[in-house]
């Protein structure tokens, strides 16, 4: 089984110069320049001897829109699965509450399936599904961590709902979102366990870091197998569930602001154009099967801090400090920031809303 956290790479170094922000071409070299502490330990060239002296010709410092650039030396190290860490259930965000807000919002009498909700954004917003009234399907690589969290989603649901007796319905299925055969598995399991699937969220995705010319074939298909066919594979076998079911539904894919900008300073273009695919993919769907009532939107988050970015962060602070630098809103997203966004597309409070791609990025695509 492919384990897409295995043989990643060190962050070995990260990028090289400083610059004063007057000097800076765009408002967000600026905002970066002004920000940023140098990420080098080492000296720019040009500064080492004379403060005062321009970088030489031709070199990486002389540049300009070297801020804009990826660096190919910049490699992010990701855990292996064992040391993957896990996602705390979020606390007090659901439960019934005696606040006024509009019907519209509430996913009640639905079956909602989530792929990749064993972990990370996937699992927060099944918890933002659960406690807007769905019952719901973790589909995940990891059923263990599935169905540990599913359980872990009914008790927290309980917690916050004391006396209600009638609890959700939460699963756990196995599927590995690249294959076929274990696609059209998961959703024959999850419809004889819940009788029906009538909203789909896809997460199940990961983002690795190698330059384009370095990015080995078989890790490359894997990557666009798991974001863009595991995307395509659920979401066309749930639009003909419905269809067969004669019956409307909602399918919200999570793509990602790569999707729309390309990230710096770290390279990731398959992961880029594989986040733009799922992207247009939402658009097109949501043309082809409007005159089914199904609609198709997509999430771009920006930087999120789940579990895995927290970790790698804490491990690479100056890689934080870049991406922040670049953020408007001057910080990173939390999974919490996705409740109402999911909740909103999947309910019937967006239902004139189809092929959209709603960015939670802090504004990070804006500048
Ligand atoms: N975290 C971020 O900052 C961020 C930002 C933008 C977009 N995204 C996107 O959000 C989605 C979720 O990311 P995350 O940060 O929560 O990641 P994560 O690694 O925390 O969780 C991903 C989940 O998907 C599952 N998964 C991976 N490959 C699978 C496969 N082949 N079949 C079934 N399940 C599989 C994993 O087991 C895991 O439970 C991804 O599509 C990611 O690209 C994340």
């Amino acid at each position: 089984m492919f384990k897409p956290t295995v043989a990643r790479q060190a962050v070995r170094a990260l990028n090289r110069a400083t610059r004063p922000a007057a000097l800076a071409a765009t408002p967000r070299q600026a905002l970066a320049n002004t920000f940023l502490r140098p990420l080098s330990t080492t000296a720019p060239r040009a500064q080492k001897d004379d403060k005062n002296a321009k970088a030489p010709e031709g070199t990486a410092e002389d540049q300009e829109g070297r801020y804009a650039r990826t660096d190919e030396t910049v490699k992010i190290e990701y855990p292996d699965d064992a040391n993957m860490p896990r996602t705390p259930v979020v606390q007090g965000r659901g439960g019934m509450h005696f606040k006024r807000t509009l019907a519209q919002f509430s996913l009640e009498n639905k079956v909602t399936l989530v792929t990749g909700g064993a972990r990370g954004l996937g699992l927060v917003m099944s918890q933002a599904i659960v406690a807007s009234g769905s019952d719901l399907a973790i589909v995940d690589l990891n059923k263990e961590e599935a169905e540990d969290q599913a359980k872990k989603l009914v008790e927290q649901f309980q917690k916050e709902n004391p006396g209600l007796e009638e609890l959700p319905n939460v699963t756990a299925h196995y599927a590995d979102v690249a294959n076929p055969d274990s696609v059209n598995n998961a959703l024959a399991d999850v419809i004889s366990k819940h009788g029906r699937i009538d909203h789909l969220v896809t997460s199940a995705g990961f983002t690795e870091n190698f330059d384009a010319i370095s990015y080995p074939y078989d890790r490359m298909q894997k990557l666009w197998g798991v974001n863009v066919d595991g995307t395509y594979l659920f979401a066309t076998g749930v639009a003909k569930h419905l269809m067969e079911r004669k019956v409307p539904g909602s399918i919200v894919m999570i793509g990602s602001m790569s999707g729309a900008i390309v990230n710096v300073p770290q390279p990731q273009a398959p992961y880029n154009a594989a986040k733009a695919a799922v992207r247009h993919l939402a658009s097109s769907l949501a043309v082809e099967w409007a005159g089914h009532d199904i609609r198709v939107n997509c999430i771009s988050p920006g930087y999120m801090l789940t579990a895995l970015t927290r970790k790698i962060l804490d491990e690479n602070p100056d890689l934080r400090d870049k991406w922040i630098s670049l953020i408007p809103v001057g910080k990173m997203g939390v999974p919490e920031d996705l409740m109402g966004a999911v909740t909103f597309l999947l309910s019937d409070a967006s239902k004139y809303i189809t092929g959209a791609d709603l960015r939670v990025d802090g504004g990070y695509t804006l500048t």
